[in-house]
């Protein structure tokens, strides 16, 4: 492991432009849903310019803008019809600049979606492929196979797609194309230059107005190589995904994708950002997506899917920042996104394994009876969590609206759902919608001040106490909470490196460059509260005492403090102190 001063986890939090991401807090906004300017039910990219002091106010360094792009919706606005421009419902050009400004000068940075995978059937290029017959130029941008049987009316292949359901459709000629996802979102043919071109394209497109990184949807599926004879579903699922050699997934040569991307984004000054959304088999194989000579970051996961419990997320931290150094990147943190359950709510279900527990998370995705949730204990885990997790080196991703506390919203009449996964999975599956339920900004009002008519999904009454408005002014809420905690790490982060200090199994304890450390207690007994003086806590701490489910932030008595200050890195262990033995990742 490199230990110099070159290393560019040494770089200060601050110093260099071109590292603004290594350390950065980013918040996650999914536009038709955070706030509604024009008073149509769907939030717009004017909605976000208005609530630009909101976003200030709570000490983000970037926005993650999901596709806001032309869609018809078949999934969320991840089915894109033209890469290059606003969704009419959401604004104009003009509007996303002005979005942009208005971020840059509140000093937030921009990340836009990319969605390389797949376009929407409604792109041009789709069209023009269904206008096209077979063997032609234009199918040859997408995945096109001759269906079986004499007339090719069966499919090439049983591929199952994500959201359930057929994953081969066929276009009434005798040939099906490939849609991993929706029907509505074809799979594009990656070997081919045109499409290798035209996202260059569209990267500098955005980045020539000022875009500063960019997410990649699904990043390890683009390169695809599949073989005359094509494998069936139970074939695909046997084979090993780690070998880089998959048909589908996280093939070896996607990287190479990615490289082409990092000239282009090294084009500028600093070079654009990228996080990769790669669902791969092992955190190696994750991390050849954040190569320096590649897309530079991958979101982990790991945090997201472990059960509350001290040792899993040691685990899982420690292994996360070792990975990273290997790469020169830094490691990435998540707890909750507009794909997955809130983490207020995955917390407050029995816990895994539990004689209560039924199927976990899935089972609120399932649509069943709703377990019985414990809301106080969820929010108290889930802000436990993020206090440890916005102390760790690395960049923090958060959700909208988990600045607020809120929960899933599991009760959306069938009528009223959005969700792909729910209309290709009955009865099976619920989807996606209760963690993107629109943003209440208001305790009453139509929609809950989200804007001046309705939502496009439906808000719960509880809404009103988990407003914008409701914890403006409450020193106690989530909200206060979040804003003290960003403030605060803006204030505290210096070079990437903890040092674990060894308490109990239930408690973790470590220690960051520049005097500073987080306590996390994760048993259901309270512990003895290190010294130092508390900077936040996550649900009020008594006299020397750390609650249950509670995490902390400390001062560092002076001593240690200026020993970790002065040599920036530690690896030794505090002379005499059995119990304090300094662990670096
Ligand atoms: C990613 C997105 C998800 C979308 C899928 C297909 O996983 O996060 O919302 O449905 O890709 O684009
Ligand atoms: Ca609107």
């Amino acid at each position: 492991m490199p230990d110099t001063l070159t290393d560019p986890r040494d770089r200060p939090a601050t110093g260099d432009p071109g590292s603004w991401w290594r350390q950065a807090a980013v918040y996650q906004i999914y536009p038709r849903s955070f706030a509604d300017a024009n008073g149509d039910g769907i939030g717009d990219l004017a909605g976000i310019t208005e609530r630009i002091g909101y976003l200030r106010d709570l000490g983000i360094d970037a926005v993650w803008l999901s596709p806001f792009y032309p869609s018809a919706l078949a999934d969320g606005g991840y089915d894109v019809d033209d890469y290059r421009d606003v969704d009419p419902r959401l604004g104009t050009l003009a509007d996303f600049d002005s979005m942009t400004s208005a971020l840059h000068a509140a000093n937030i940075k921009l990340i836009v979606d990319i969605v390389p995978n797949h376009t929407s059937d409604r792109h041009e290029w789709f069209r023009e492929a269904l206008a096209s017959p077979r063997g032609s130029s234009a199918r040859n941008r997408y995945i096109f196979r001759d269906g079986l049987g004499v007339d090719g009316s069966l499919p090439p292949a049983d591929w199952v797609s994500a959201f359930g359901g057929p994953a081969w459709e066929p276009v009434g000629d005798g040939q099906w194309y490939l849609h991993y996802f929706a029907t509505e979102q074809p799979d594009l043919n990656w070997k081919n230059p045109e499409v290798r071109e035209d996202f260059l394209k569209t990267l500098r497109f955005w980045s020539d107005r000022g875009v500063d990184g960019f997410r990649v949807d699904v990043a390890h599926g683009c390169a695809k190589e599949l073989p005359e004879v094509l494998p069936s579903q139970a074939e695909l699922d046997a084979l090993d995904a780690t070998t880089g050699q998959h048909p589908l997934w996280d093939r070896d040569e996607v990287h190479e994708i990615y490289a082409e991307w990092r000239s282009v984004f090294n084009e500028y000054s600093p070079p654009r950002t990228a996080v990769a959304e790669a669902w791969v088999a092992t955190p190696d194989r994750r991390h050849r997506y954040a190569s320096i000579d590649g897309l530079g970051q991958a979101f982990n996961f790991d945090l997201l899917e472990a059960d509350f419990d001290a040792a899993s997320f040691r685990g899982i931290i420690t292994s996360n920042l070792a990975q990273s150094a290997r790469t020169g990147s830094s490691t990435t943190w998540v707890f909750s996104n507009h794909d997955v359950v809130r983490h207020a709510t995955r917390y407050a279900l029995p816990p895994r394994g539990s004689s209560t527990e039924k199927q976990g998370a899935s089972w609120l995705l399932t649509g069943g009876t709703a377990p019985v949730l414990d809301i106080e204990g969820g929010l108290r885990r889930a802000r436990a969590a993020t206090l440890l997790m916005l102390g760790l080196p690395g960049s923090a991703y958060l959700y909208q609206g988990e600045e607020l506390g809120l929960q899933e919203v599991a009760d959306i009449p069938d009528a009223e759902r959005q969700d792909p996964s729910f209309f290709r999975n009955p009865g099976v599956d619920v989807g996606r919608d209760g963690c993107r339920v629109p943003l209440p900004w208001k305790r009453s009002g139509p929609s809950f001040g989200f804007g001046a008519t309705g939502a496009h999904l439906p808000q719960p009454g509880w809404f009103s106490d988990f407003s914008v408005e409701a914890e403006e002014d409450d020193t106690t809420s989530t909200l206060a909470f979040y804003r003290q905690a960003l403030a605060l790490r803006k204030d505290l982060q210096t070079v990437e490196s903890l040092e674990w200090i060894d308490s109990d199994e239930t408690v973790l304890h470590y220690v960051r460059p520049g005097g500073w450390s987080v306590v996390a207690n994760f048993g259901t007994r309270d512990a003895p509260l290190p010294a130092g003086e508390v900077l936040i806590a996550s649900s009020p701490v008594g006299e020397g005492r750390l609650p249950s489910e509670t995490a902390v932030w400390l001062k560092t008595p002076s001593a240690q403090g200026s020993r970790l200050r002065s040599s920036g890195r530690c690896r030794r262990s505090t002379p005499g102190s059995r119990h304090r033995r300094p662990r670096r990742y």
